[in-house]
Formats: structure tokens, C-alpha cells, sequence
């Protein structure tokens, strides 16, 4: 874990200016500049090209310690959406390339037996090109994303959360199967979907 004055200048910069922001931050300021941030190809291209564009892949940019924003690139291969869930802490996501396909949800009943009743909110496909973002907040953080065949090419997505994900319980959704559950910090959940 390269701490924050060991990162790479211009994730460094990023890192600094959002956690100058404070706990609950403007997410629409955050989002447009973590979308300015991810149009920096020349610096990008070289975590893009670490990651197999055939499969599920995440690489860490910035882990500078369990009170500071964490960001990592995430890329989803064709016509793989992930898992619905939540962060349960707050987070901005922009596409470096591609188009990434995210979904809203609001939840109308969730049981402690483990029902739960979904609504599909809003579907957005987040340009690259057109340096889009989307934030969410809990508690209406639930939402899936990744790519829909027939819509833009499967992105490379930057993830910024206000802490590390793994510091947080979280929720995943079966919305066929009308289900929940809860993911313990650190549990990525199923395959694919992590963030
Ligand atoms: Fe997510």
C-alpha cells in the first residue's frame, strides 16, 4: 500500500483534492474530477494495458490508507453486467475508454429473511468520449454496471470511493430471484462484480 506520498503524481493530485472535500463531499464536483482525471490517456494507458480485455479485471491506484479515498480501474469484458449491489460508502465512477452501462435501483422491500423486491430507476451509458460520470450515496446506492452488448464497447472504469471498500458491509441482490444479502468487509461478492 504506496501511501499518499508515494503515488504517482497525478493520482496524488486527485487523491488530495477529494479528500480536501471532506466526509460528504459535493458527489458532482467529485464526479467531474475524477471524469477530468480519467481522460489523462497518456498516464492511464499503461494500467489499461495490464488488464486482459477478455476477462473481469481491477487493478489499485490508490490505497493510501483507511481514512482517504480509494480508486482502482476496473474493466468489464463484453456483455458482462455485475451483480446489483451497494458500496455503503460514497462513490464516483468515470469511463477511461468505452461505454459503461449503470443502473439505479430503488428498493421497495427487503425482508430479514432474505426477499427482497427491486425497481430499476434509471439506466445510463456513460460515455468516455463525452468524459461522463456517476455518483451514488448511501443509503440509494444500489446499482449495477458494466457492459450491455450492443452498447459502446466494454469500458475501463475508474472507481473512487471515499474510504476503501473493504472497510464497509455491504448488500448484493438477485433480482431474479427476488433475494439479498449481506457481503462482511472485505467479501467482494460474486464473481465479477467487486466493483
Ligand atoms: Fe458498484
Amino acid at each position: 500500500m504506496a501511501t499518499l506520498a508515494e503515488l504517482d503524481s497525478p493520482v496524488r493530485s486527485l487523491i488530495e483534492a477529494v479528500a480536501a472535500f471532506g466526509d460528504a463531499p459535493d458527489m458532482s464536483v467529485v464526479g467531474r474530477k475524477l471524469a477530468e482525471f480519467a481522460r489523462d490517456l497518456d498516464y492511464l494507458q499503461h494500467h489499461i494495458a495490464s488488464l486482459d480485455p477478455s476477462r473481469f479485471g481491477q487493478r489499485v491506484l490508490a490505497n493510501p490508507g483507511p481514512e482517504l479515498p480509494f480508486m482502482q480501474l476496473v474493466h468489464r469484458p463484453e456483455g458482462m453486467m455485475g451483480a446489483i449491489h451497494s458500496h455503503s460508502v460514497w462513490v464516483a465512477l468515470a469511463p477511461v475508454t468505452g461505454t459503461e452501462t449503470h443502473r439505479h435501483y430503488r428498493v421497495d422491500e427487503r425482508t430479514p429473511e432474505g426477499r427482497a423486491r427491486l425497481a430499476m430507476t434509471d439506466e445510463r451509458h456513460l460515455d468516455a468520449d463525452r468524459a461522463e460520470f456517476a455518483t451514488l450515496t448511501p443509503p440509494n446506492d444500489v446499482h449495477a454496471h458494466g457492459h450491455v452488448p450492443g452498447i459502446g464497447t466494454a469500458a475501463y472504469i475508474l472507481v473512487l470511493t471515499g474510504r476503501p471498500q473493504v472497510l464497509f458491509e455491504r448488500q448484493e441482490y438477485d433480482e431474479r430471484a427476488g433475494t439479498w444479502r449481506t457481503l462482511a468487509p472485505g467479501d467482494m461478492g460474486s464473481p465479477g462484480q467487486a466493483l
